[in-house]
């Protein structure tokens, strides 16, 4: 999950590639590196990449490849980051992914007189190149990739080529359309300030790439590939005044859940075919995904389960790729906010495969999961640029509920209250952004501890796991998620007053118990800070710090609450001087198993 960027036209390629690094970062950002001009002159380095703009000498040259890495293969060093050469230093490639078959090629290569340098799996390609170039460079990038084993996203430049070389395999990759002058890249946001025209290359295209034109090679013949107009704006994967894209992201949630909610249409329209085997009719369900979609996906089984009363089961999609049981009769769902998670798109051919019929949940238009899926739901969070989800998982809710709704066995009493109270999310939200002070109060408390638990129980319970996996991701304090229940039985030997609890309290048949957790984890000097719904009295007698949320339907609680975990990690990183919207050793998008 590194970043890959490539230039061509009339303009000096330096500069255009480190603008579009900077918006490759979200997808790794361990060290970074350029190979530009005619003569292929590679700078790199482990920095960021506001310090290679400043360190790097100028290259001249109106072509080149850029690279922000997520190390895999060999530590983040300076020999490890792309471009990576060939033996002569003519040929640079980028790449993003994972050669499985490296050490192989690595061997036979080196047997055959070609010396590496890194510990990198990448370095293979351009000695591959390298071996197989008579003359005809998109001849030798197609033979080369034939011995590779793996997922992969490239691009080439070799000396006295005026052309820039291309391909993908389980790894996103997009050409950008600009008048004279095209861009080559993992993603969009990373070339949206040059053109919003886009061609989306699929697995095994190779894309050739000159000033003044775009060839797709598929198998030795030319393809046609579609043009596409991008909708985002710049604007819209900038910071605009807020001082972390995160924070920003966290601000944008109103408007997300509206646009995400009125690109529906109406109940009378269901967003997906769930019953998509027809006469069968809905029995059961099973939902895939990873990290913070798996929580969406967890809120997605109790939103099922309450309005269709089928079972449902919620998986890692990194586990059921190496277990559990399919049939062709499952209803399945994959959620993926980018589109291009390994396990995700693993999982997804698995079921396939296994004869199911799979909707997609993305944000990203184009996406692979967009293209391996039966029926895709767009969510329309816009581009997410904070490596931490927030504005994208909030969107996976509403497609969640407006999925579910059509097929809901609830009366038409609650059915449409319900329809007010999602309309009804969007004021809600802001009403907990406007209590943004009271959070950002109790995350001061929370930056001096090293340990937290969230708890809550039922359709919370998840949302406690994303209030610890963002608190753990961003500020670097370790946090735990529990189901409030599950206290007792081990990890109350944890408790004590350097441990405090944040409790999400629910307004649901849940309520008693949690009290009871509650005044259990009390007894043991634990502070406790409580999230509970306007006008509770109960709570605040009990705990440390109250945090008040508006009053909503229960099944829509998860929703707020969310919202003030993302506060209240954001706020804690911010009081503990992290690096908010780019955490150490993460990336956004997770291409690798
Ligand atoms: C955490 C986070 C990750 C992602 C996970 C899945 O804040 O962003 O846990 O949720 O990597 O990503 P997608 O949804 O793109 O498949």
């Amino acid at each position: 999950m590194c970043g890959i960027v490539g230039y061509i036209g009339e303009r000096q390629a330096q500069s255009i590639l480190l603008n579009c690094l900077h918006r490759l970062e979200y997808r790794g950002y361990d060290s970074c590196g350029i190979a530009v001009g005619s003569d292929v002159e590679v700078y790199k380095d482990v920095v960021r990449v506001k310090v290679l703009e400043k360190t790097s000498p100028s290259l001249t040259g109106v072509i080149g490849i850029g690279h922000t890495r997520w190390a895999t293969h060999g530590e983040p060093s300076q020999v490890n980051a792309h471009p990576h050469c060939d033996c002569t230093g003519k040929i640079a490639v980028v790449h993003n992914g994972v050669i499985n078959n490296f050490q192989k090629l690595r061997q036979q290569l080196t047997s055959e007189g070609h010396n590496f340098i890194s510990e990198t799996d990448t370095e293979v390609i351009p000695h591959l190149i390298e071996k197989y170039y008579d003359g005809d460079l998109e001849k030798a990038v197609e033979t080369a990739l034939r011995e590779v084993d793996g997922s992969y996203a490239i691009i080439v430049l070799m000396a006295g080529e005026p052309k820039l070389v291309a391909a993908r395999k389980d790894s996103p990759l997009i050409i950008g359309v600009g008048d004279r002058e095209n861009f080559i890249a993992s993603d969009v946001p990373a070339i949206l300030n040059y053109t919003s025209r886009v061609i989306y290359l699929e697995d095994d295209d190779i894309g050739v790439v000159t000033t003044e034109s775009i060839k797709v090679r598929r198998d030795g013949a030319e393809v046609n590939r579609k043009e596409h107009k991008i909708l985002w704006s710049v604007k819209d994967a900038q910071k605009a005044g807020y001082e972390h894209f995160m924070l920003k992201e966290i601000h944008e949630q109103p408007k997300v859940i509206r646009d995400t909610i009125s690109g529906y249409v109406s109940m009378a329209e269901p967003i997906a075919d769930l019953a998509l085997l027809g006469d069968a009719g809905l029995e059961d369900m099973l939902i895939l995904a990873c990290g913070t979609s798996y929580h969406a996906a967890l809120i997605g089984k109790y939103i099922i389960e309450e309005l269709i009363r089928i079972p449902v089961r919620a998986e890692l999609a990194s586990e059921f790729n190496y277990w559990g049981q399919t049939s062709a009769r499952s209803r399945t769902i994959v959620i993926t906010q980018s589109g291009e998670t390994a396990d995700a798109l693993k999982a997804m051919k698995r079921l396939k495969g296994e004869g199911c019929r799979v909707v997609a949940i993305t944000n990203v238009v184009g996406s692979t999961a967009s293209r391996i899926a039966d029926q895709i739901v767009y969510t329309r969070a816009g581009p997410e640029i904070s490596v931490a989800a927030t504005k994208s998982f909030i969107a996976q809710l509403m497609a969640l509920y407006w999925l579910t709704l059509p097929y809901s066995k609830i009366d038409i009493r609650r059915l449409d209250s319900l329809v007010t109270g999602l309309r009804q999310l969007p004021s809600k939200v802001q009403q907990v952004l406007d209590n943004e002070a009271v959070i950002s109060e109790c995350a001061k408390q929370l930056s001096k501890y090293q340990d937290v638990f969230f708890i809550s129980r039922g359709i919370n319970f998840p949302v406690a796991l994303e209030g610890a996996l963002k608190l753990k991701e961003i500020s670097y304090i370790h946090a735990e998620g529990y189901a409030a229940g599950e206290l007792k039985h081990g990890p109350f030997a944890l408790l004590g007053s350097d441990t405090p609890v944040v409790a999400i309290v629910a307004q649901d048949n849940t309520y008693e118990a949690m009290l009871t957790n509650i005044k259990e984890i009390k007894a043991r000097r634990s502070p406790v800070i409580a999230v509970v719904e306007e006008g509770d009295e109960e709570v605040g007698e009990l705990v440390d710090s109250v945090i008040s949320v508006p009053q909503v339907d229960a099944i829509f609680s998860p929703v707020i609450n969310t919202v003030v975990m993302q506060l209240l990690a954001y706020y804690t990183a911010k009081q503990r001087g992290c690096p908010i919207d780019f955490p150490r050793n993460l990336a956004k998008s997770v291409t690798v198993e």
